[in-house]
């Protein structure tokens, strides 16, 4: 059970908003923003490299920390800037060619798609949506019958910016293992509201942002290799930090996953990351996940008992996104009108995940994300606002 009053009272946001934002960048917890802006005093008062000095223990134990959260181990970690650049080291690092294929899934992420995009048509490899079965969820029986040899790359999302919907992970990681293919999950949406682990979803990397349910600083993400692929991988970028000089015509590429990183990096909100995987730890992801399970579903009876509304998560068990359409309003629309109301939501465009919207027939929804902070007064109220709206029409 999560003492809800005790960390909101650690949370200064919730004195301000009620924020249903948590998918977009969630409040920060007060050992987050000490951390980060304890450092950030150093760095001012002695100077940046001094600081990182000084910090030199908390910084490697942030490694720790991270790996920790996703089962990993620490030299399994690359520290980056978010969750695009580490879904990008991992994915530029793969050599792939002519005929060979690439298999995603239809809520993937636009960042994703485009880059797929990219190399297929630099390199004429090819890429296959892989259908998703009646509940929405990618379907693992479809993908097991699109396996062949051309097959060189599984890139799934596992929560999809979209929507509610939880892709089967773990039964994606089954089927990739016993084919020998690697599989890439986006996991930028899922780490931080539910147990993300990567031993038991079988990945071979995997990417995540700080910022969003994790309750880190912004600026900040990382990639997780397995230990046994890192030396195969070669970075599409390398500084001074992947890799040495060691001659005049020659370099040698680090051995653990720091060659996906580069020198110069936001310290602090490294800091600051290492400490919001540690706030996540001592809570627990599986009170955690309840929570924001039982809040998310709280919130969709409530907005589908609301004439003109229309919740459009998938899937089978659905996460703490919840997004809806109003019939004749569109959603900035009712973003606006929350805001001005004090309730932070976002919308979500065709432009992120254009298969899937596509599919649906869907353009723009309201996307409204809880975190086991939230409260049932918060979504009572949220309704209240949404109500009016619709009543207003
Ligand atoms: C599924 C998914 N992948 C990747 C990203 C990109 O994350 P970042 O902005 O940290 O690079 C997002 C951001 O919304 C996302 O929803």
């Amino acid at each position: 059970m999560i003492d809800v009053a005790r960390v909101r009272a650690e949370t200064p946001g919730c004195r301000n908003v009620i924020h249903f934002n948590n998918a977009g960048a969630a409040l920060q917890p007060q050992p987050v923003l000490d951390a980060v802006l304890g450092h950030l005093r150093l760095e001012a008062e002695i100077g940046g490299y001094e600081a990182a000095d000084r910090a030199e223990a908390a910084l490697e134990s942030v490694y720790a920390s991270v790996a920790r959260l996703i089962n990993g181990a620490p030299e399994e970690i690359a520290l980056v800037e978010n969750a695009t650049r580490a879904w990008d080291m991992a994915f530029y690092s793969l050599r792939l060619g002519p005929g060979d294929r690439i298999l995603t899934a239809r809520a993937e992420y636009a960042s994703n798609v485009i880059a797929f995009l990219q190399i297929a048509q630099r390199t004429g490899a090819e890429i296959t949506v892989v259908p998703s079965d009646d509940a929405g969820e990618l379907s693992v029986e479809a993908l097991e019958g699109l396996i062949d040899e051309r097959v060189k790359l599984i890139a799934v999302t596992h929560v999809p910016t979209n929507g509610g919907l939880v892709n089967p992970a773990a039964a994606i990681g089954r089927v990739a293992r016993r084919h020998g293919i690697p599989y890439l999950l986006d996991a930028c949406q899922s780490v931080g509201q539910m147990p993300v682990d990567v031993a038991e979803i079988q990945c071979d990397m995997l990417s995540a942002t700080g910022r969003k349910f994790l309750r880190g600083p912004r600026g900040t993400g990382f990639l997780w290799v397995r230990r046994t692929l890192i030396g195969k991988l070669e970075p599409p970028f390398l500084d001074l930090h992947a890799a040495t000089w060691t001659g005049s015509q020659s370099y040698a590429i680090r051995e653990d996953a720091r060659r996906f990183e580069n020198w110069e990096s936001y310290v602090a909100g490294r800091l600051g990351l290492g400490a919001a995987a540690d706030y996540v730890g001592a809570i627990g992801l599986q009170a955690i996940w309840a929570r924001v399970k039982t809040l998310a579903e709280s919130l969709r009876r409530a907005l589908g008992a609301t004439p003109g509304i229309t919740v459009r998560d998938l899937g089978r068990e659905r996460c703490g996104i919840v997004t809806f359409t109003m019939e004749g309003v569109p959603a900035p629309t009712l973003c606006e009108a929350l805001s001005a109301a004090k309730i932070n939501t976002t919308t979500s465009s065709r432009f992120s995940t254009r298969y899937d919207m596509t599919a649906r027939g869907l353009d723009m929804l309201l996307r409204a994300s809880v975190h086991y902070y939230n409260t049932d007064d918060e979504i009572a109220r949220f309704c209240e606002v949404v109500r009016e709206q619709a009543k207003a029409r």
